[in-house]
């Protein structure tokens, strides 16, 4: 199989989509990597590296040459979707339920196009899963990003100049990326509580070490059989605030993460919360994009409050490419591994609960936009 490596060209955007480790094995495997140059180099990954790898080297239009495959990490323009050889096929993340007319342009130009996002949350595609790998990123960095916003320590010190006490945090929403900020924010020495409202989220943070909070509100029925949280009645979505509003008032740095997937984040933290804060607190919103967890929150901005910060960043895998780019990679060899046949050419049919469930756009038509 042909496999095109072209630059990101999204402001911002620091990542590649195949790092030189992953080439290395995707060429064992027989297959030829066209690596655009200077794809890797602002996450770390030079020329060289991808020369060493058994990558071809090549400008920004000679990187679709014969290309089957095209991966890359952000959507591409109008202008990169007709630098592609008709026919091929495109892995990248695309946001389909929001771009539809990407989607058209990409049917228009006959492109193949799977949605990195529509990768299912199921065992066999774990290796697979970017949302997965990015949001681990993203968890770690927004505790970085609620430290150094703080205007205290983390940990406990004990010093000649007086001791400090630990700094109190709490984590709502404990899947992929609050665990991760947990996690996080416990090596970097704070008192860590958190809450979710699955029964399996409420064991993997009591094994991390942190407390839980309102135990009540942990249901059984709160997940799906897919294993996501489903949407909150009115009338849990008040008793969690209000439970939340009682814990929030007495801690220095909160991130949130709590999402239902294909909707508006939950609203969990109410700008009379926000008031009644610590002075000094900050909170971390890592579901910005998605309309935030907090009423106040503005993706991409930092927004006070009286004497609370709301930080909403966006892409924050970004600000960590070097690691994010090499599990980002790793995501995309595992798929190159379920995409290809026997013969190492390009199938699309090997397991249809995979690569069916991310197809978006098929033979020159779109399939799903959601
Ligand atoms: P996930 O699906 O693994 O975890 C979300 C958690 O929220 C689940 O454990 C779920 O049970 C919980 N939850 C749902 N409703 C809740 C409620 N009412 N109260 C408490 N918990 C609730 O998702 P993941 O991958 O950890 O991502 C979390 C968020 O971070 C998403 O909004 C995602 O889009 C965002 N994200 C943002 C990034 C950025 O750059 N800003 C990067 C990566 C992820």
């Amino acid at each position: 199989m042909h496999i095109a490596v072209p630059a990101e060209t999204n402001p911002g955007e620091l990542r590649v989509s195949i790092t030189p480790d992953s080439v290395a094995r995707l060429v064992k495997a027989g297959h030829v990597v066209r690596v655009q140059r200077g794809a890797g180099t602002r996450a770390g990954f030079p020329d060289t590296a991808y020369e060493s790898a058994g990558a071809t080297l090549a400008d920004a239009a000679g990187v679709y040459e014969g290309a089957q495959l095209v991966c890359r990490v952000q959507p591409p323009s109008g202008d990169e979707i007709v630098a592609m050889p008709r026919g091929a096929t495109l892995l990248s993340l695309l946001q389909p339920g929001r771009n539809s007319t990407l989607l058209d342009a990409l049917a228009k130009h006959e492109i193949t196009a799977l949605a990195l996002e529509l990768v299912p949350r199921i065992t066999r595609a774990q290796s697979m899963d970017v949302l997965s790998s990015q949001s681990t990123v993203a968890g770690y960095k927004a505790v970085l990003i609620g430290a150094s916003a703080l205007p205290k320590f983390l940990p406990m010190l004990t010093t000649a100049a007086g001791n400090v006490s630990p700094a109190k945090v709490f984590v709502i929403g404990a899947g992929v990326a609050g665990l991760q900020a947990i996690a996080t924010a416990r090596r970097l020495g704070g008192v860590v509580s958190a809450f979710d409202v699955r029964p399996a989220a409420r064991e993997q943070v009591l094994s991390l070490g942190a407390t839980f909070v309102a135990n009540d509100l942990v249901a059984a029925g709160a997940e799906t059989a897919g294993g996501y949280a489903r949407a909150q009645s009115e009338d849990e979505a008040a008793r969690t605030r209000a439970a939340l509003a009682n814990h929030i008032k007495d801690v220095d740095l909160v991130v949130t993460t709590a999402q239902i997937p294909g909707r508006p984040a939950p609203r969990l933290i109410t700008a009379d919360m926000v008031a009644s804060m610590r002075p000094g607190a900050v909170i971390v919103d890592l579901a910005a994009e998605s309309g935030g967890n907090c009423d106040l929150t503005l993706a991409g901005e930092t927004v006070q409050s009286g004497n609370v910060t709301i930080i909403g960043p966006v892409n924050v895998p970004a600000t960590v490419p070097f690691h994010a780019s090499q599990m980002f990679g790793k995501n995309i060899l595992a798929l190159v591994t379920q995409l290809s046949a026997k013969d190492g050419a390009l199938t699309l049919d090997a397991d249809p609960e995979i690569t069916g469930a991310m197809t978006v756009v098929r033979d020159g038509a779109v399939v799903t936009r959601s």
